[in-house]
Formats: structure tokens, sequence, C-alpha cells
């Protein structure tokens, strides 16, 4: 790592803008396109809507990266060598929104003041409406094509509202849009948006709509080269759209204290399907400007995989890449199945007009199976499934039935995550069908699998045995690392209050505002980074891992200067940007700068509608790269919760409704960055943690079918496939226990059914009993239960977290055996990464 004491762009920062500006294409998703794209012979534009200066590269909260500059869609079109003909709307609009949000910030501070309540945290994830406004739209100027570009943003501590500015279009965004339809021949909607908007009124009265997403730094230059064609989408949702009230989940969201997930395994396309409620565009859904034939050739399947094949031709004018999607439908006799479920895909190479492809899939034949809850088993139940291919959830054909003669036994479980006071609800209507797919099944090729052959996983649930406890030997770090020792050796040979510190991110502070930022930004050798580990072993040599946010980037300070004293100090502020008042007190022009400007890569939901694992492995490259330039060691992303609902304001962060997707995801982006020596990633928020509001006190209620297929299985995949170092814990409880105090789901489930074997982490405060909690039903997570139940370091750490676990210690309530292996996990982890 070396300081960059230059403002000058660096080599690093073009050549990673290049690859996110090339890449960025595969996450664009074309929902409708009446012959206007691309955009042929343009020169004018009328360009209007609040993204198209205000354009989002990202989030806000945790998840938002502080890049030098990103391009915005007016720019990327201006860069195109375009004319913008409307630059007067764009000024009025500015101008308009810059009083409108002032205001609107100026009023929360004032009552969150007025309140007593601390700004920082009543103020989080809150951005106001769309508003309605009255600057008119001038049709009567020429131009070659009108584009509207409308924007959300989201952000971690609030969650998306079922309105209009949010969720809904507003009456004067669906005037304008609608107006420009009817008045420009060539007429796109582009959606730069982090999640679902509702589009049902006005979809069918525009000819083109380009879901952009939001790209990070080079969203602008990226739209344009899609726009002109000198690139073209080839994204597909990673979530159906339609309108909010015809989600499962919409009914039970956003509860205060208990949420009840009723809807069960019925979350996102698993839902409407079976239940047959036509979305607006279902999952898997992107069209592009080319067509494609898919010819699936060959199925085989065995114990352990599933093999096929698919040709896929180019049948139009245009290069494209196409996604090959697989489905199951399972037998539904003995226990109530979803209308069909993925469970693998595929995107070609590049393919130009005319080229083909061969696409071989292989699938482990575990992803046909089901949780059964009465038994505490995986089983493939005995009957038919049929296998459905297709470049969407609803363009698919049957192309094999797999017949099990009998139940197998896959894994034998235990009944773990608790219990809710509600059942399920189940379908009670016939499921989504197509004209032939009676046909289809008739007609299928079958393949006979014999239950005989399968064998049943066992998994040990024996507690993890760390042997002796204490030794009166004194080693230093340097004798693990000259292989004298092993790392627990090592832990025996210090002292309780020295493994203790080990069990908590660094501090000096005890409170909020006794650090500057303690959320987002507690690192004292980075300034900016979330956190680090213990200086308190400094002496024996151990190292300080760092850990800095994300996901849709690095996340640190871009500007900070070392003091006298030899502290970090960011003079731009990170996690507080925008809320600070006092914006002069930074500013300090005689110390020497230092500049951190990392860069923004598109949103996990963007990078998850490429549908193309490569590429979440070259963003993954991305970022190990930056940490390795600017000193990180655990990357405090991805974030893979699932997409529950699209009220969920982190969202955005997140990749998908479906497990798989989410998983693989995760999986690849984490193989990227562990290209890098020494570098890894933090799979978050395990488990469950799909609303924020009441985001550190919501219990979230699933029965266990439901949180083993969909709110873990996503978790699994990333931990056996992508083998990531860390996970963090999530703030919310599940069935009434805090995800960071949660046994089940900490050490059965993922150390015990899944093999991890790197350490846990909390979330941030989620201990801190200065977080307030008034008027709700449960409280803080507890430090002691957290080493208890195998979540190993709190974060960002305080004081009072450690002094707890010394006085359970010495009242009995913890044991040195229990601290140890807590320790030996960190430990672990810091030798692994010092080695690669
Ligand atoms: C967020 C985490 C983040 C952490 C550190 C928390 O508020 O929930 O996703 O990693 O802060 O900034």
């Amino acid at each position: 790592m070396k300081k960059i004491s230059s403002s000058k762009v660096q080599d690093f920062e073009i050549k990673h803008a290049n690859l996110i500006r090339k890449y960025s294409p595969e996450s664009m998703v074309l929902l409708k396109n009446n012959h206007v794209l691309p955009l042929n012979e343009v020169k004018t534009i009328a360009l209007y809507g609040n993204g198209a200066r205000n354009t989002i590269k990202g989030g806000t909260g945790s998840g938002d990266v502080n890049v030098r500059h990103f391009t915005t869609i007016e720019e990327g079109i201006e860069n195109a060598g375009l004319t913008i003909n409307s630059k007067d709307w764009l000024d009025q609009y500015t101008n308009f929104k810059r009083h409108y949000d002032d205001d609107f910030y100026t009023k929360l501070r004032t009552k969150a003041k007025k309140a007593g309540k601390n700004p920082f945290l009543m103020m989080m994830g809150k951005a106001p409406l769309e508003p309605d406004y009255d600057i008119s739209i001038n049709t009567n100027e020429k131009a070659d094509a009108a584009i509207y570009v409308l924007a959300r943003i989201s952000g971690e501590g609030a969650d998306r509202k079922i309105a209009s500015g949010d969720l809904k279009l507003t009456k004067t965004e669906k005037h304008d849009i609608l107006t420009l339809s009817k008045n420009y021949q060539k007429f796109v909607l582009i959606l730069n948006v982090g999640g679902m908007v509702e589009l049902e009124e006005i979809k069918d009265r525009i000819p083109a709509i380009l879901l952009v997403s939001q790209l990070g730094m080079e969203t602008g230059n990226a739209v344009a080269d899609v726009l002109l064609g000198k690139a073209y989408p080839s994204g597909k949702l990673a979530m159906t759209w339609a309108p909010i009230e015809n989600y499962a989940s919409t009914k039970n969201f956003n509860k205060l204290d208990d949420v009840r997930y009723k809807e069960g395994i019925y979350v996102g396309y698993r839902y409407f399907d079976s239940f047959n409620i036509k979305p607006t565009y279902e999952f898997g859904y992107g069209l592009g400007y080319t067509k494609f034939k898919i010819n699936p050739k060959l199925v085989d399947v065995n114990e352990k995989e599933l093999s096929m094949k698919a040709e896929v031709k180019n049948t139009g004018c245009f290069s494209g890449k196409e996604v090959i999607e697989v489905y199951v439908s399972k037998p539904n006799d003995k226990i109530v199945q979803t209308y069909q479920t993925l469970i693998g895909y595929q995107k070609t190479n590049e393919l130009a007009a005319g080229q083909s492809e061969t696409i071989e899939f292989t699938l482990p034949t575990s992803e046909l199976a089901s949780y059964s809850t009465k038994d505490a088993q995986y089983k493939l139940f005995a009957g038919d499934y049929y296998l459905r291919v297709g470049n969407s959830s609803h363009n698919t054909h049957i192309v094999a039935k797999i017949n099990i003669d009998k139940d197998v036994v896959l894994s034998q479980l235990q009944n773990l995550g608790g219990k809710t006071d509600f059942t399920d609800i189940k379908p009670n209507v016939p499921p989504y069908s197509y004209l032939a797919e009676t046909k289809e099944k008739k007609n299928a090729p079958v393949i006979k699998l014999l239950a005989e052959n399968f064998k049943t996983q066992e998994v040990d649930y024996e507690e993890e045995k760390v042997g002796k406890i204490e030794s009166t030997e004194k080693y230093t770090w340097n004798d693990v690392l000259n292989k004298k020792i092993n790392v627990f050796d090592f832990v025996k040979s210090l002292s309780v209050e020295q493994a203790s510190y080990l069990l908590t991110g660094n501090y000096d502070f005890d409170q909020i505002g006794g650090s500057d930022s303690v959320i987002g930004s507690a690192s004292q050798t980075i300034a900016g980074a979330a956190g680090e580990t213990t200086h308190h072993l400094k002496d024996l040599n151990v190292p300080i891992l760092i850990m800095a946010d994300g996901p849709a980037g690095i996340r640190l300070s871009p500007i900070y200067t070392i003091t006298k004293d030899g502290e970090v100090k960011s003079l731009s502020s990170s996690f507080k940007e925008g809320l600070d008042t006092d914006k002069g007190k930074n500013k300090n022009s005689d110390q020497v700068k230092y500049y951190q400007y990392c860069s923004a890569i598109p949103i996990g939901t963007a990078i998850a509608q490429s549908w193309n694992n490569k590429v979440a492995e070259i963003y993954g490259d991305i970022i190990g790269q930056e940490m390795e330039i600017f000193g990180i060691d655990i990357w405090l992303a991805p974030a893979l919760n699932i997409q529950r609902s699209p009220l969920d304001g982190r969202d955005f962060e997140y990749y998908s409704e479906d497990p798989l997707v989410s998983g693989l995801n995760a999986a690849y982006i984490t193989k990227g960055v562990q290209k890098h020596l020494g570098k890894t990633t933090t799979i978050k928020h395990f488990a469950a943690n799909n609303q924020e509001t009441n985001r550190m006190f919501a219990n979230s209620m699933i029965n266990e079918r439901a949180l083993r297929e969909i709110y873990l299985h996503n978790f699994e995949i990333a931990v056996k496939l992508g083998k990531p170092h860390a996970v963090m814990s999530s703030y919310n409880l599940i069935n009434g226990v805090h995800a960071a105090n949660n046994k089940d789901t900490l050490t059965k489930i993922l150390r015990n059914e899944w093999g991890f074997n790197g350490f846990v982490m909390t979330d941030w405060l989620t201990t801190a009993s200065f977080i307030p909690n008034e008027g709700t039903k449960y409280s803080h997570s507890s430090p002691t239960k957290c080493i208890i139940s195998g979540n190993d370091m709190i974060m960002p750490g305080l004081k009072s977290d450690t002094q707890d676990i010394l006085n359970s210690y010495k009242k009995g309530k913890i044991t040195r055996e229990q601290i140890n292996r807590a320790a030996k996990h960190i430990l672990n982890v810091i030798y692994e990464l010092s080695l690669r």
C-alpha cells in the first residue's frame, strides 16, 4: 500500500472506469422496444426527468461510495457528441429540487434537535419523495429523439414508500412522460432506479423502456453507449416487477416488532407463478437488440449432477448475449411446491448476427431437493421433476422429465431456527401455465433415477473442541508465523483480558459521538474505513485487519491528512456527508493531503441483472485491486439478503428475490476479491434482514422450510462456493432470537452444516445500549451471548462489550473455552490472510 499524495487521476482509476463502462450494459434490462432503440442518426436530444442531470449512481448509507466523479446521463449524452435542447428545463428543475431538498433536510434536522434525538440516526436513509412541480416541457423544440430519465433513491435506515414519488410515479412524471411519448416518434423512458417502480398505467402508451439501474461511476457513458448502439443491453430482471399490492409480502412488511413472513417459500416469482398472478414484467425477463433461438440438446442426470447442453443461435441482425435459464417443477403430492424454481443459468459470449454457441451446464442434483420440516430432512420426493429451459421465467419449454422412484433423504438435519405462531399460505388456484405445457409434459423424454443409488449426508453437531484452555507459556505472533506453535497454542497463551480484546473491533470511544462517526467509519488506521480488529495485541505483533464497506465499491474518505500526532483525519466527511451543518470544520489548508478515490461499480441489483457470474467476478477483481492499493483487508460486502419486497430500502444493495442468483453473485464477487493476496469478503447480513423499519429490533418470523430454502440457501451457496473468510450477522431477530445471538444459525447451520471456518462479526452497534429502542418490543443483542452463540467479533467494538464479556466470565456465564473458540476463529483468519 502506498499513500497517494497527488490529486491527479491515477492509472487504476482510468483502467477501472473503462472496465465498468464495458460491462455495465450487461446489467441494463431492455423492458420494451418498439423499433426505437438503438437510436440511429440522432444528433439532438430532448432530455427530461429527475435523473437526467441528478443521475443516481447508487443508494445512500454505508453502501454509498465516495467517488471523484461519476458521469450523469446528461454528461454521457454530451460526451457522445449529441446536443441537448432542453437545458432550460434541466436548469429549472435542478434549481427547484435543490431548494426542495434543502428544505426537507433542514426541517428534519430541526425536528431531531427539538426532540433531543441524534440527527444522524434520525435522518439516516430518509429522502424526500419526488414532488410534483410545474415546469413545462417544450415539445415545440425540434429533436431527433426524446428521453425521460426517471430516478429513485433509497438507502440504509428507511424503507421505500407506497406513494407517488417513490414506488408510484407522480402526476407530473406521468404527464411529462406521456406528453413526450405523444410528441416524439422516438421516445425512450430510462429508469435510473435501484428497485421496482410501478409502470402498469403507462407502459402500454410508450414505445421503449430501458431499465438502466444504478451503475456507479460510468452510468452516463454506459447509457449513451447503449442508446446509440455502440453497446447493447443484455440484462434480465432478477426481481419480479408488479404493482406493489400484488406481492405476497406487502401485507406483512414494515411491521415494527414482529414481521410475519406468512408467504413462506412463495417469494417473488415463486408466488406470482404458483398463485397465477400476472406480473408487469416477470423474473428473468429482458430483451436485447437482437433475437435468439435456444435449442436444448442433451440432458443427463445422476445422483450428483445434472448436465445439459443448449445451442443458442443469434437469429437477428445485431450482436448480443443471451441468458439461458433452467427451472424445475417438483412433484407436489406430499409437500406443497412452487410452480417452478430456478436451478441454473448461464450467459453466452457475445454472438454476432447468425452466430451460435453451445452452452454446457453442470448443476448439482441437490438443487432439486426440498426441505421437509416434519423430519428435518432435505429430500427428493418420489415423482416427476419437469426441467424447463428458456430465456425468461415465462418463456421456457420442458426439455425432460426426471422420475425418482422413491423418496430420497439427501441430508438428515435438526429442526433449527425457532418457531412461529402461524402456518404459511398455500396456493388455492391452478398455477400459471401456457398453451403447449400439457403437451410438452406428455412428450418430455424421461430420465429415471433410483433412490437406492443416493447416500444420506449426516451432520455432526458436536461442539467444536478446543482442547486445553490456558497455558503458562508466553508467545508472540512471530512464533505462529515461524510455525513454532499453532494458532491455538497462541490463543491459550493469552490472558483472558487479551483474548477478550480480540473479540471486539478496536475502540477508544464508548459512545456514538465519542468518535467522529462510529457507524460507517470507525477505523483509526485508514480514513473512512468502517472498522478494524483490535490494537491491544500490537505488542505481541498480532496484525490488524482493516475493514471497509461496500457493496458498490470501497467506501473510504476521499481526502485525508495525518496530524502531527500521527492521527489519520478525514478532510471530507464520509457517512455524514451532507448532514453536517458545520461544513467548514474540516478545512485545513496547510496539511499534506492524501487521496483515496475508489471506483463505484454497479449496485448489487444491477450486477445480478447481468446474469453473468464472470461479470460479478470481474467487479470483485476490481475491488480486490483497490483493496491492495488502499490497504483494506476485509471488504464488508457483498450483501446478499433476499429481496423479499420491493419496499426494502436496501434492496439496491442486494442481488435478487431468488436464493440461487443471490448466492452465485456473492460467491463469484468473492472469488474475484480473493484473487488478491490477503484480501477477503464478508457476506452480509446473516440472515433474514429484509426491512429497514426498526432494523435493529425487528423480529423476522419465518417457518423453517422458508428460512432454509429461501433466506439461508443464498448464504449456503456463497459459503460453499465462494469460501469467504467472514460473515456479518444481521441486526434483526430471527424467530425471537437476535441474529447475533443465534446459535442455531451461527454455529449449527453455518459451521456444522455448511463447514464455514472463518469468523463471524456483528453488524455495527447491535449491542450498543445507547441506540434508542424505546417503544419497541425487543432489546439489543448481548455481547456475551454473541460469543457463546458463535458470533466471534463485536463491531465496531465498545469498551462495554469487553466489560460485559469479562464480567460474565467472572460470574461463570461464559467459559474460557468459549472465549478461546471465538479468538481462534479470528486469529485463524488473520493467519490465513497473512499467508495468502
Ligand atoms: C450496515 C452494514 C455496514 C456497517 C458498517 C451498518 O450500519 O448495516 O451493512 O457494513 O454499518 O458501516
